[in-house]
């Protein structure tokens, strides 16, 4: 490229996002139907209505112009090809957990390309690695690994897809050995917005290699491959445990602990933290999920998580069990169909779990003021406030092949990522559950910032993160830069940030 055509297309790129192609939605669904006959599904027709199935209500009640279901990364290309070339709006599908509208599908006049065709599994000769279609969901991929006795940095729960989760980052029940989902990735076979079918890997194209490392897709292109390092992997050892709410303030402390000194000495061990207002069970209940990789006594605990299985403990519900990680991703499974906000900000571990206790305190009286308001009318609203410890093992992991896109370094670490959920029926109540969650989190932050526990860059992690939260910015300003660059090389007319909107765009 001569210097000049550099800065047509850089000034292309500082455009705004205003579109000025084909608003004619019918017209570029015929066209899409005309290049991929038998591939795009109408509004009104069954198909349709089973593309349009998602995780939550809040995406399910956009309708698209069409869904467009290729199945190849031909026809991927090929539908590409059609979208850019009319500069009609799209977004994709993978498996379509986003919890916000707009994450993985739109409104007409836009379009919805629909990965699930792309369904391959292949395991490598040497058991090495497992190439994944992009439409994959995790159950997909651990129904054909775990009667080979193998398994992969992947999602915990079946229905979560392959793409968005491995795209977004990938907290696994591997993660305290190996890392996040992206930093367990060989290669990505992707479709740019030029409609070129490429690979990126740590050899190819590998500063897309690192780009796709945890900083999302719909900057970058639509990936239709993931092959992703597999390892010989038997049944985990796993145990629930669900405590009334009064102990919640007894297991902090022992939460705290796992994250600064007992996780990085047990890195097969993995686990997460939840505590929830569930009218239907009497109100507020804590339960903690642990997993261990390496271990297979189910009459007694691990070391590692022994405290929590105190006798003195008083609990409601106790389930030990050595399980496939089919099983396991069945068992945590969340309810479909429901309006859900999911809310995200990182703290920096402190010498002592004060701040953690006190993050439960702010929690409770954002649930308090929710029952008496919002939640007054609707039996089904929800909150959770979920702990995830991010230890100085899973840092450490991460630096692989380069390091990925997220700007998390052991030296900064470790971090608890702490996710702020409401599930909820009436659309009714939209607003007053956001606001309620936007002003707990900027409280959050403010009070991590004044005991100095702010991440450094202010990480939120994208598979968590409303659509509001500003979560390049938390990549840090070098990788937000990079990320930029990567971006404008594989885009350089700015085609996807232009047309495919409604993610976390850079
Ligand atoms: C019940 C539940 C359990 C979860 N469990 C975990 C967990 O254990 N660990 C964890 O880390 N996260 C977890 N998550 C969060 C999850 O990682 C994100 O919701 C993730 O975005 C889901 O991926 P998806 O493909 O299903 O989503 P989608 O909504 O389909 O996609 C997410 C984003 O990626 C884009 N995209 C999808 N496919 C591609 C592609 N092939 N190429 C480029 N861009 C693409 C979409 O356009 C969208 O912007 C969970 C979420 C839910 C709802
Ligand atoms: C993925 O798994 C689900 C649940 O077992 C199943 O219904 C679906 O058909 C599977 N998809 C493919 C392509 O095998
Ligand atoms: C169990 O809890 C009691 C009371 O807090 C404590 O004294 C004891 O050390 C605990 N035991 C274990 C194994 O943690």
């Amino acid at each position: 490229m001569t210097p000049s055509w550099r800065l047509l297309f850089a000034w292309a790129w500082a455009l705004p996002a205003t579109v000025t192609g084909d608003h004619d939605s019918s017209r570029v669904c015929r066209a899409l139907a005309e290049t991929l006959p038998g591939f795009v599904a109408f509004p009104d027709t069954p198909a349709y209505e089973a593309h349009n199935a998602y995780w939550s209500a809040r995406q399910s009640e956009l309708r698209p112009a069409c869904f467009v279901a290729p199945t190849s990364a031909q026809d991927v290309a090929r539908a590409v090809r059609v979208l850019t070339k009319r500069g009609a709006r799209f977004t994709v599908k993978g498996g379509g957990h986003t919890a916000f509208d707009g994450g993985s599908n739109m409104d007409a006049p836009g379009v919805t390309l629909d990965l699930a065709g792309l369904d391959s599994i292949s395991v490598s000769a040497d058991r090495r690695t497992v190439s994944v279609g992009a439409g994959n969901r995790w159950i997909n991929v651990s129904e054909v690994l775990d009667p080979l006795g193998l398994a992969v940095v992947g999602g915990r729960v079946s229905t979560v897809g392959v793409s968005g989760l491995t795209l977004g980052g990938g907290i696994s029940y591997f993660s305290g050995m190996w890392g996040w989902a992206c930093d367990n990735v060989r290669n990505y076979e992707v479709v740019l917005a030029s409609g070129e079918l490429v690979n990126a890997s740590p050899t190819v194209n590998a500063d897309l290699f690192w780009a796709l490392r945890g900083g999302g897709g719909s900057n970058f292109g639509i990936v239709t491959r993931f092959d992703l390092v597999s390892f010989e992997q038997g049944e985990l050892w796993a145990s629930t445990l669900v405590y009334p709410g009064t102990v919640t303030e007894t297991l902090i402390p022992l939460v705290h602990d796992l994250l600064v000194r007992e996780l990085p000495a047990a890195p097969a061990a993995h686990t997460f933290f939840v505590m929830a207002y569930v009218a239907a069970l009497g109100g507020y209940l804590t339960l903690s999920d642990q997993f261990h990789a390496r271990y297979s006594d189910i009459l007694c605990p691990p070391a590692v998580f022994a405290p929590f299985h105190n006798a003195t403990l008083p609990k409601l519900f106790v389930y030990t069990r050595l399980s496939t990680v089919s099983r396991l991703s069945l068992d945590i499974e969340q309810p479909r169909g429901m309006r859900q906000a999911w809310w995200e900000t990182t703290v920096a571990a402190t010498a002592t779990p004060d701040l953690l206790l006190d993050i439960f305190s702010m929690w409770q009286d954002f649930v308090e003021r929710l029952l008496a308001t919002a939640a007054a009318d609707d039996p089904t609203v929800t909150p959770f406030l979920i702990f995830h410890p991010i230890p100085l093992n899973v840092l450490g992991a991460m630096q692989v092949n380069g390091g990925n896109a997220l700007g998390l370094e052991p030296e900064d670490g470790p971090i608890m990522i702490v996710q702020m959920n409401v599930l909820w029926t009436s659309a009714v109540l939209d607003d007053a559950i956001q606001d309620g969650l936007r002003d707990l989190v900027a409280r959050v932050e403010t009070l991590a910032a004044s005991r100095g526990a702010r991440q450094k860059n202010g990480y939120i992690y994208m598979n968590y993160a409303e659509k509001s939260q500003d979560v390049y910015a938390g990549y840090g300003e070098e990788n937000l830069a990079r990320l930029r660059s990567v971006a404008r090389r594989y885009d350089p007319e700015g085609q996807l940030r232009r047309l495919w909107r409604g993610y976390f765009k850079l």
